[in-house]
């Protein structure tokens, strides 16, 4: 394995944004000690409608950021390109899973966001009403979104991966009054039968009163009469021209629901002015973004990767891009590199899962495809080992590529922790140093600065753009969950430490938060779905390192009286958490088990099992457990 520091090439520096670490530096320094200087010269390359008074108000936990200015996030997406004469550059290259292909250029955007705004308007979305979108990967899904930025609407876009239980949880948090959705999508050559899912979330209690459908997979849906229209028969008659007006820098912008210590997701909510501005100016110098690129983010818009870089961070700069509707392996491992050359990418970024999944494939796919127009990698979602790294630097950037690690959250809306690429050495594993205004800390329990090479709490010390305002409807879970650990610090949730360099290793998630393939799933979240059925009593969840999904789900079962142990009951207990949550939760393995390892005040050591899991064994005390020896009994069953 080669483990040394890798440089970019004296092509790739010599035509970066940020070509030298003095810079970096130069410019960190001054987004840190001077935040309002930098920011202000950055987000005056945008858009405003109004300026803004103060570039922050921080009241802490609370950012208001450009205060009082007046913008419109799909105007600076779209029209703002527009008007300085790329109207005709194709924003979107989109492929289908099937392989049909669609160029959409700004100018087309444009129309076709404008009339999705003026429908959203006709059915009586106003500022502020939120919109529910479950779509498939396609640019209707980005259209949808942009419209909703360009009323004042407030989307919430929750990933077609999750079931009809996982819908009816955001719509009575969010309350949404509209929901656009599709027939179906496809995946892995089938199809995946959306509007049914949205039909079965309905029969919950709803405020929803529309519902928006676009035909995609033509396999026939039910319609209620005077509640869903089909996207093609009210898009086309209405006006192309819907006006940008300025939303107050702080409006919200979209609430994105993601996975915490409890059994409901929470709806993080982000804003307009600092968003857009965080999201634009990562994109700028993390991707060096560059008017002739050729970029593709392989992510679904469903989680927060694909809202900051599929929509607004690579549109806010003009970028064309690709959007791919399926699966990496459909019909092969090899898709990915076909779409890399027929599109001829230049910065690609994925994820880590998917990179194992690759190498497993085989090198021979990647060799069937000319791949030499890419000259810069990226990956996000979770710590990348370095075998994957190795893999991808040489097999895939063909040792001319600088490699992104990503390192940022749902929560921080933009990328905090990445190599500037034309200026930094980069490191399998590492996502080496912070951005521009991204104050970032590694601290003991007492608040110390850990020392190098000891791994510590993650926080950020100073407020940035596109951190999140909270989470909605839940002032007091945000100042828990977040700002509690240490006054007023944001507390990541990661563990981190330090090397002698100062580069930043992300070692993991420090919460019960489990990371599945790049998803981020609660262990509460699962757990909460398993006693949903009529067999179990109580349960616990743990990840379990695996080879390509980073980790695997393992679940822990106690059942009610007059229940039995048997695969039958194992496979039902698996459709219960894939029912009521989605595929993407279903456990690998369960294990059916009398008791749990609990202190004596109730609480379940997770720990403990996490540990099992891991190792077939259990070091260390467990003389605080209730029960020491339900450890002994679980052990066995395991290895059974
Ligand atoms: O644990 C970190 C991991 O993913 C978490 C955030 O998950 P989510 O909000 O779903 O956003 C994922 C996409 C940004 C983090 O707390 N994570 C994300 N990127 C990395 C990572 N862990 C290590 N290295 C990364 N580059």
């Amino acid at each position: 394995m080669d483990y040394s520091l890798k440089s970019p090439s004296i092509h790739f520096k010599k035509n970066a944004r940020i070509s030298s670490i003095e810079e970096y530096q130069e410019l960190y320094q001054e987004s840190i000690t001077n935040p309002d200087t930098f920011w202000a010269r950055e987000a005056s390359e945008l858009a405003w409608q109004k300026p803004w008074d103060e570039v922050l108000q921080w009241e802490a936990p609370d950012a208001k950021w450009f205060t009082n200015a007046k913008v419109n996030v799909s105007e600076n997406c779209i029209d703002r390109h527009i008007i300085a004469g790329k109207g005709d550059k194709t924003a979107i290259l989109w492929e289908g899973e099937l392989g049909e292909k669609r160029e959409i250029s700004y100018k087309q955007l444009q129309v076709e966001v404008s009339r999705v705004a003026n429908v959203l308007k006709a059915k009586g979305i106003i500022a502020g009403d939120k919109v529910l979108i479950y779509m498939p990967m396609i640019p209707e899904a980005a259209f949808a979104m942009l419209a909703c930025a360009r009323i004042g609407a407030v989307h919430t876009v929750v990933f077609g991966g999750f079931a009809a239980d996982a819908i009816s949880d955001r719509l009575a948090d969010s309350q949404a009054k509209l929901i656009m959705t599709s027939d179906g999508g496809y995946r892995r050559g089938k199809v995946i039968e959306l509007k049914a899912v949205v039909d079965k979330a309905l029969e919950q209690p709803n405020c929803v009163e529309s519902v928006i459908v676009f035909e995609r997979t033509k396999q026939g849906v039910d319609m209620l009469v005077g509640r869903d229209d089909w996207y093609h028969d009210l898009v086309p008659s209405v006006s192309d021209d819907c006006p940008t007006q300025g939303f107050d820098s702080e409006h919200p912008l979209f609430i994105l629901y993601t996975s915490g210590s409890t059994g409901k997701p929470k709806g993080i909510l982000h804003t307009s002015g600092g968003y857009l501005v965080g999201t634009y100016v990562t994109s700028k110098y993390i991707f060096d973004l560059k008017d002739d690129d050729i970029y593709w983010c392989t992510a679904d818009v469903g989680w927060i990767t694909g809202h900051s870089y599929i929509v607004y961070g690579p549109l806010a700069n003009g970028a064309t891009q690709v959007m791919y509707e399926g699966a990496p392996n459909y019909p092969d491992f090899g898709r990915f590199w076909e779409i890399i050359e027929r599109y001829k990418v230049s910065i690609f970024y994925t994820a880590p899962t998917a990179i194992r999944a690759f190498i497993k494939a085989g090198d021979d796919l990647v060799d069937k495809s000319d791949i030499s127009s890419l000259r810069l990698l990226g990956t996000v979602g979770e710590p990348i080992n370095p075998e994957a790294w190795d893999w991808y630097y040489h097999k895939i950037g063909q040792g001319n590529c600088p490699i992104v690690d990503t390192w940022w959250q749902t929560e921080t809306g933009a990328i905090m922790i990445a190599p500037l690429p034309g200026c930094m050495d980069t490191k399998p594993g590492s996502a080496t140093l912070p951005f521009f205004g991204i104050d970032a800390d590694i601290l003991d329990e007492q608040g110390n600065t850990c020392s190098t090479g000891e791994v510590g709490k993650l926080v950020i010390k100073q407020p940035w753009p596109s951190m999140l305002r909270g989470i909605y409807k839940n002032p007091q879970r945000f100042k828990e969950q977040y700002w509690s650990d240490y006054p007023n610090y944001y507390t990541v949730g990661d563990g981190a430490m330090r090397d002698e360099d100062g580069c930043i290793w992300i070692t993991g998630r420090l919460d019960d938060v489990l990371n599945i393939s790049g998803h981020r799933l609660g262990t509460a979240e699962v757990e909460s779905a398993l006693v949903e059925h009529d067999a179990v009593s109580e349960a616990a969840v743990v990840g379990k390192p695996h080879d390509i999904k980073g980790e695997s789900i393992v679940a822990f079962v106690i059942l009610k009286d007059g229940f039995e142990d048997s695969d039958e009951l194992i496979i039902k207990l698996k459709a219960q958490v894939v029912k009521s949550i989605g595929a993407l939760a279903r456990p690998d393995e369960i294990y059916i088990v009398p008791g749990l390892p609990k202190t004596r005040s109730g609480k379940i050591m997770r720990r403990l099992l996490k540990e099992l899991v891991k190792t077939g064994a259990v070091t260390g005390n467990v003389t605080t457990l209730e029960d020491s020896s339900i450890i002994d009994t679980i052990i066995d069953i395991v290895a059974l």
